[in-house]
């Protein structure tokens, strides 16, 4: 099985879905053998404890630079044979220098349809309440592979999520995570891990 990290900032629920689709056996290709987080209070780390699965905090006031933080970052994975890396929910930009070490090895979920309310600036909440501030009546979610562009690697995945009347970014939030993240991740993860395999 190809070795993931899963990298994380805060609740982890991409994680759990993916975690969870292990023990499902639709994601049968990949296996989740590390959990990295830049928040030693995320709760994303108890997810992963609970599953079994290593976990390190990678904290950022505990490195002078971005380059520091990504050097401990890369050390560590190939440390542990990792061949795939999935941001779950992970909170920081990586560079180019990061990013070019990894070509098509990284996956990003992104909660919006890029090319629409993406890029630096826009994560977590702040992409429902730009996508509601706009009107639009359709968004959804994004799994792509993560280049030096924020946001802007090639797409491997999207799903379109309507939005409804009354809908808050919370709500928004919550449905797009139902009905686009949770199934769209684990299932991409998957479709990448295979083609990993029969690459070697
Ligand atoms: C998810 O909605 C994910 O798509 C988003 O943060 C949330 C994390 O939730 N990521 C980004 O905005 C990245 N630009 P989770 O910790 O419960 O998986």
């Amino acid at each position: 099985m190809v070795k993931v990290a899963v990298l994380v900032s805060g609740g982890g629920t991409n994680l759990q879905a993916i975690l969870d689709a292990e023990d499902a056996g639709t994601l049968k290709s990949g296996k989740v053998t590390l959990v990295v987080s830049n928040n030693p209070e995320a709760f994303a780390l108890t997810r992963a404890q609970n599953h079994g699965v290593e976990t390190l905090v990678l904290s950022k006031a505990d490195y002078p630079t971005r380059a520091a933080f990504e050097t401990a970052l890369d050390d560590a994975l190939r440390a542990r044979g990792i061949e795939l890396i999935v941001l779950a929910g992970f909170m920081r930009i990586l560079s180019a220098d990061f990013t070019n070490k990894y070509p098509e090895r990284i996956l990003n979920v992104h909660p919006a349809l890029i090319p629409s309310f993406c890029g630096e600036g826009f994560y977590g909440l702040r992409v429902h309440e730009a996508a509601l501030d706009y009107g639009v009546k359709v968004t959804g979610a994004t799994v792509h592979f993560v280049n030096e562009i924020p946001d802007g690697g090639r797409i491997i995945a999207q799903k379109a999520v309507y939005i409804e009347d009354g809908d808050t970014p919370e709500i928004l939030q919550k449905r797009v995570m139902e009905q686009a993240e949770w199934i769209l991740l684990p299932q991409a993860i998957e479709k990448v891990s295979q083609e990993i395999r029969s690459r070697v």
